[in-house]
């Protein structure tokens, strides 16, 4: 039996290219900190770790975006990260990606899916 989804937010709690939400799910040897943000009309969600080293990528915590809303860009180093599938195009990651979380929304709210 598939787990159950698990609630993370409201869908209007992500205004595209604003802030993320940050979230927690259960990982191997404890919790994983993740965040799901809104890119052109699509909620998308990553564990919160850069590529490049185990860092959290918020500048700010649920500040994701670069300034011009068009990347996720790690606070650290500076990659940039395409918001759709968490591909590192430039920094020192280049490359590289994000590890995706799986979401979906249904009924104006936000869930994630256990892998
Ligand atoms: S830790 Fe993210 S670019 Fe270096």
């Amino acid at each position: 039996m598939a787990p159950d989804p698990r609630l993370i937010c409201a869908s209007s709690a992500l205004e595209d290219g604003g802030e993320g939400v940050r979230f927690s799910l259960p990982g191997p040897e404890g919790e994983l900190q993740a965040f799901v943000v809104r890119h052109k009309g699509v909620a998308h969600a990553y564990l919160n770790r850069c590529a490049h080293r185990p860092v959290e990528l918020d500048w700010l915590p649920g500040r994701f975006f670069d300034a011009d809303q068009r990347y996720l860009i790690c606070a650290t180093h500076g990659a940039l990260f395409e918001p759709v599938d968490g591909l590192c195009v430039a920094g020192p990651c280049h490359g590289g990606r994000l590890v995706p979380v799986s979401v979906f929304e249904q009924d104006g709210q936000v869930f994630w899916h256990a892998p």
